[in-house]
């Protein structure tokens, strides 16, 4: 059984950087604030207007799969990371076909925030290493300035998330001991509304279940999205932050470690860990847990944000780039956000 590995890889952030600064014209926040529960120092906003979360995809995409020697009509298979999607449905995968012109390929959809793109190379390893597909594109790509409270009522989550793409394209390789080790995929859904985004959905609005049941079947219809859940602000991310952060230092050590037990490893094996950016102080509190040294660690949340899904294969292109992981390196990919659901990944580069 051939085993996958990462051929290529790209990246595509807006060029709008939007400081801390930038927010206090909004919101009631400052630099400081924002600098010492974060690290955040500025994120980038997409175009209003010329970019989306699929054209941002788009350009990551084109990357990596010159990176990987192949081109767009190779392309046998596409997996999209997202939460803000370009339409409620149809998912951006279809999108991406589209856009590049790719043959009638399949194209699946993740819905699993922060550890969406995680998630999304497991479920495309399985495909190479059974041998159904030979070229697969993997994708996180999020356009969150279109969806946040800008007001202080939003501030506690707005501050965090930035725009941005990732991708990478994942070949069989007959190297022996190369590519992707092992995934190792978990999900807790006891705690699922405490970063959420209520509406539109289909819940019976919890909020006012009682007036619901008295509706009658035609208004029901405006029960998915309604002006009333506008005002109310259900069309916005909601988070219990404390709680988030609490859950999260625990479970990213427990999964990164669980990665290396599962291939005879340690942490003093890991040349590289990719922590999805979701706050500079969780990274540093899981190195500090795992005792890994700030060479071992990647970061670059101060720049972008939390891009979500796409935070992940950001960070590893811009690792990539720079020279940060070399033949034969071990790398950690690992996320935790939303669901809650978290991830990771051990790779032999
Ligand atoms: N600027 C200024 N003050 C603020 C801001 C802001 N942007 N946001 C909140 N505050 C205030 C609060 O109102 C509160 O004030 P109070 O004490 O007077 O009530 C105070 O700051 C502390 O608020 P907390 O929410 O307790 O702040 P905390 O130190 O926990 O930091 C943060 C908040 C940064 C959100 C942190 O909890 C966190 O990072 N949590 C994890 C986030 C995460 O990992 N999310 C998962 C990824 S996202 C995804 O999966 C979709």
């Amino acid at each position: 059984m051939p085993a996958s590995k990462i051929a290529g890889v790209g990246m595509y952030v807006p060029a709008n950087v939007f400081t801390n600064e930038d927010l206090k014209k909004y919101m009631d926040t400052s630099d400081e604030w924002i600098q010492e529960r974060t690290g955040i120092k500025e994120r980038r906003y997409a175009h209003r207007t010329e970019e989306t979360t699929t054209t941002m995809a788009v350009e990551a995409a084109k990357i990596a799969i010159e990176r990987a020697r192949t081109t767009a009509q190779d392309i046998d298979f596409i997996i999209f990371a997202t939460l803000s999607p370009d339409y409620y449905f149809p998912g951006c995968g279809v999108l991406v076909q589209r856009a590049m012109k790719m043959k009638e390929i399949g194209a699946l959809d993740i819905r699993n925030q922060c550890s969406g793109f995680v998630y999304a190379l497991s479920v495309a390893d399985q495909f190479i290493k059974t041998g159904m597909y030979k070229n697969i594109l993997v994708i996180g790509s999020e356009k969150h300035s279109f969806g946040l409270d800008f007001t202080t009522r939003g501030r506690n989550i707005s501050v965090i998330f930035g725009d941005g793409a990732g991708a990478v394209v994942l070949q069989p390789t007959t190297d022996i001991g190369k590519g992707i080790l092992s995934t190792h995929l978990h999900s807790d859904g006891n705690s699922a509304e405490i970063l959420a985004m209520y509406n539109p959905g289909t819940h019976a609005n919890y909020w006012m279940e009682d007036k619901v049941a008295n509706f009658d079947d035609a208004e029901m219809g405006q029960m998915f999205m309604s002006h009333a859940m506008i005002d109310d602000a259900q069309n916005f991310p909601n988070m219990d932050g404390p709680s988030v952060f609490k859950k999260a230092v625990v479970k990213f050590p427990e999964v990164i470690v669980e990665s290396l037990t599962a291939n005879g490893l340690a942490t003093k094996d890991i040349n590289l860990l990719i922590p999805h950016q979701a706050n500079l102080r969780i990274a540093q509190f899981v190195q500090q847990k795992l005792q890994l040294t700030d060479e071992q660690v990647y970061n670059n949340i101060q720049h972008y944000g939390n891009t979500t899904a796409a935070s992940v294969p950001i960070a590893l292109c811009e690792a990539w780039e720079k020279g940060k992981i070399k033949e034969g390196d071990l790398v950690c990919l690992a996320a935790f956000g939303s669901g809650f659901t978290w991830a990771s990944a051990l790779l032999r580069w």
